[in-house]
């Protein structure tokens, strides 16, 4: 296809479309021209399709945190193979993943969906995603540039970060993503780095076009800030569409004063139509409907990826596997009727399947051990949303919501199935006014807990009395479009079978803190949520502890829910919810049960108050749709866990170097990446008693051996840039299992000036041995391993001096050592 040509041949209003999306999730077609739209679909575990909530169902795949604790490479390609196979059940041939954005602290609310807090781990494993995904012909859409770190105010914020930590740490995923996989789409992120919003960026997008980048830049959606910065450095394509900023007139009105030339605008246009032709849209122009295709392959594919993720933290006396033979009850106690298979926000995936560990545990031994249940704590966020009992003006079940426009007219009646709603006006000065009835039946008398939360301006009567109000805009919009903003709670007398008037009025409230043009506009949303006086205030702990006392083996399952960890925002520390009622149901279940195996279902690291009372700790992260199975394969020993950690598990939140840097200074909207390169085990090699678990390190329920290790040559130089490392590694126990060998490399001695850390990973390698096999494992290092960011030179250096190679098989157990040296030092471009 002569792209040129076809851009020769457009006039400037068919160009202009093109530069944002028709609607959501497609791009704009040009009818007369034969260019086709094309669809996108969220990422990055899975193809969610165009709703957010329900829907067609899909294939949930593990978390990418999950998959990082593989350290596997081939099984990411795997992955990105299925999920191009998804993509297309949804009639999309983009995919908006894989995010690569770093674990700057434990209480990022997205990092569930990014890799690691290390940039080589995250880079390469990003590279075999993207590889497997465009070998199908799908786009990948590596997300979000740059500095995307954190969900507390993420469309102001502005991420102050040095030239070297940013080379070094937050570009490097990216860097070896591009160089290597060559992803058609980049999405950029929505905050400001270093005073410049990353849609209007031009250092970053000229950095990014230096590493080869040809593809298309798309926006975050609604991340466009400006018309001819962002176009001028490089911003191809505004999501969502109708445009905010690339609108016709806006855009003509950027070429006649001469702020864009029309060669800028023909670029972008061509990264489009590049895009369109490289996922063969010109070929099969369709976009066809979407469908629920819950294949057999991608079963199996998602219970063996989820149960490779899961880490192995503790295993006393070997209390693990649980032993079929030897045990004749287990209590199953916490989540384990919960499916915690991902994490919440666009990342959410309605999973063709959502198997929990207690279904998977019966499905597993039958009748062969008997099954104990108690719930033990309550960790919800919000109480569920209002949604049973509830009868609207025609008598039917649900509620009636009215809605009026500034222009007076009530758009009529509509129906809702529960006592919640949200909704943008599409005019900035058409304020809008609704207002919601229902009538409201209890069926047990009590008084019963009521929770309200809205986005500003809605008063909630209940038989004509005002029981919420808020007036004038709640801070965080972000949190209630997530379904988790604070929840103001009281109790209400209700009486069974009485009926009770409900009405919710409203007016638009405005978001006075995204920032987010889309959400400048008039906003009404409300939610009103319910729970009995029993199922809220009732004993959970006094019946798990009896049934942990009662049984052979206690299994407490706990957990992050979606509305905990889900994008928009962050945590506020490092415990498990709700405060510490999962804490405790560990603890009095390791008082009576000697043998209590913790089973931790978030995608992040949490604190362990307990850690010394259990016996086993198993970390499963989100496993996708298979969890239960994943999980109760590793319990049962079907499957010998091997999986390590790709983030430090530090004692507790004020460990971590970010500590005091995250959120950040909310008033001044600004974020100091102070830390600087020292994120993650950069910095705890250099205060190892911050640590409860390290980077890199899992059991498994056999033992490995690493010997005999070389690096060949003991010189490094700008001629030769690569040492080859190889180390023996023999399976030392009596089970098949999986080892990851772990390369890191450091400056050995001071005579490199410049602070770096002790240690970097440089190369890894997974391997699986029969019992007493012995393989060698070869890793090659090469300089980007021995360099660090000059600011001075703007390049890679590679200062003269001793340099260590580390083998071991975490960041702190190092197996062996070796030398080489850089005789004369050298610099390379990027
Ligand atoms: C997220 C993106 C996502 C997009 C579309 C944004 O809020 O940051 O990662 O792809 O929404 O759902």
């Amino acid at each position: 296809m002569d792209i040129k040509s076809l851009v020769s041949r457009m006039t400037l209003e068919e160009k202009i479309s093109l530069l944002s999306g028709a609607d959501f999730w497609t791009t704009t077609p040009v009818q007369r021209l034969g260019i086709p739209a094309l669809k996108v679909s969220d990422g990055p575990n899975g193809a969610r399709g165009a709703n957010f909530r329900g829907g067609m169902t899909s294939a949930c795949f593990p978390a990418s945190v999950s998959l990082a604790a593989t350290f596997d490479r081939d099984l990411a390609a795997r992955i990105g193979k299925a999920l191009a196979e998804e993509t297309l059940t949804k009639g999309a041939n983009v995919l908006l993943g894989p995010t690569v954005c770093l674990h700057r602290d434990p209480r990022g609310g997205r990092n569930f969906e990014s890799f690691s807090e290390d940039p080589y781990l995250a880079g390469e494993l990003a590279t075999q995603y993207i590889l497997g995904l465009q070998r199908e012909g799908i786009g990948a859409t590596i997300k979000h540039y740059a500095c995307n770190e954190q969900e507390t105010r993420r469309f102001t914020i502005d991420a102050r970060v040095s030239e070297r930590a940013l080379r070094e740490i937050y570009l490097k995923p990216f860097e070896i993503a591009v160089k290597n996989a060559h992803p058609w789409v980049v999405m950029t992120s929505f905050n400001l780095v270093n005073g410049e919003h990353s849609d209007s960026n031009k250092q970053l997008l000229d950095i990014l076009r230096s590493w080869g980048f040809d593809g298309l830049v798309m926006s975050d959606w609604g991340g466009v800030n400006s018309v001819a910065p962002s176009l001028n450095a490089g911003l191809d394509l505004e999501m969502p569409g109708p445009p905010n900023k690339y609108s016709p007139s806006m855009v003509l009105a950027a070429l006649e004063n001469g702020e864009v030339s029309e060669n800028t605008l023909n670029a972008r246009v061509e990264a489009l139509l590049r895009l369109l032709e490289r996922t063969g849209k010109f070929a099969s122009p369709e976009i066809p409907e979407e469908r629920a295709v819950d294949s057999p392959e991608h079963r199996t594919l998602i219970r063996q990826a989820g149960a490779e993720g899961i880490v192995l933290l503790k295993n006393k006396n070997g209390a693990l596997p649980i032993q079929k033979d030897r045990v004749k009850s287990v209590a199953l106690l916490g989540f384990s009727k919960e499916y915690l298979g991902h994490g919440g926000g666009s990342a959410q995936v309605n999973s063709h399947r959502r198997i929990t560990p207690y279904e998977a545990f019966e499905a597993a031994v039958g009748d062969s051990i008997e099954l104990r249940y108690a719930q033990g704590a309550k960790a919800m966020r919000n109480l569920p949303v209002l949604s049973s009992n509830l009868m609207d003006d025609e008598g039917n079940p649900g509620a009636t919501l009215h809605v009026w426009r500034m222009s007076d007219i009530d758009e009529g009646g509509t129906k809702a199935n529960v006592a919640e709603a949200f909704f943008v006006s599409n005019e900035k000065s058409d304020a809008t006014a609704a207002t919601m009835t229902a009538t409201f039946i209890p069926t047990i008398t009590g008084n019963h807990y009521l929770g309200f939360s809205t986005v500003g301006n809605t008063t909630i009567f209940i038989n004509d009395e005002p029981v919420f109000r808020y007036e004038g805009n709640y801070p965080d919009v972000m949190a209630f479009l997530f379904g988790v903003a604070t929840e103001e709670k009281k109790q209400y007398y209700f009486i069974a079978g009485q009926e009770y008037r409900i009405r919710i009025e409203a007016k638009s409230a405005q978001d006075t803190t995204s920032g987010l043009e889309t959400y400048a506009l008039n906003i009404v949303g409300f939610m009103l949520t319910f729970m009995t006086e029993r199922e809220h205030d009732g004993d959970l702990l006094s019946e798990a502890v009896e049934t942990a006392q009662s049984s052979d083996v206690a299994v407490v399952f706990v957990g992050n829910t979606p509305s905990w960890e889900t994008e928009g925002v962050d945590r506020e520390s490092m415990d498990l919810p709700r405060d510490g009622s999962l804490d405790r149901l560990i603890a009095a279940t390791a008082a009576v049960n000697p043998n209590t195996i913790v089973v931790n279902s978030t995608g992040t690291p949490i604190t362990m108050p307990w850690l010394e009372s259990v016996s086993a700790v198993l970390q499963t992260w989100f496993p996708g749709q298979e969890a239960g199975h994943a999980i109760v394969d590793v319990l049962l020993g079907k499957v010998n866990p091997g999986g390590k950690l790709p983030v430090t598990f530090p004692k507790s939140i004020a460990d971590a170097l970010s500590y005091g840097n995250f959120p950040g200074n909310l008033d001044e909207l600004k974020v100091e990446y102070a830390e600087d390169v020292f994120i993650g085990y950069r910095h705890f090699d250099r205060r190892p008693e911050g640590v409860q678990f390290p980077f890199g390190f899992g059991l498994s329920y056999t033992t490995f051996e690493l010997h005999n290790a070389t690096a060949v040559p003991d010189l490094m130089s700008d001629n030769h840039g690569s040492i080859d490392v190889a180390v023996d590694v023999t399976n030392t126990g009596s089970l098949a299992g999986s080892e990851v060998v772990q390369v890191y490399v450091g400056p050995a001695t001071s005579s490199v000036l410049v602070n770096r850390p002790i240690k970097e990973l440089a190369g890894f390698a997974k391997i699986w041995l029969e019992p007493h096999e012995t393989r060698r494992v070869p890793i090659l290092v090469t300089m980007d391993s021995a360099a660090y960011w000059s600011e001075a030179l703007s390049a890679w250096a590679v200062d003269a001096g001793a340099y260590r190679i580390y083998v071991g098989t975490s960041s702190v157990d190092i197996k062996c050592t070796l030398d080489f040296e850089v005789a004369g030092g050298f610099s390379f471009l990027p």
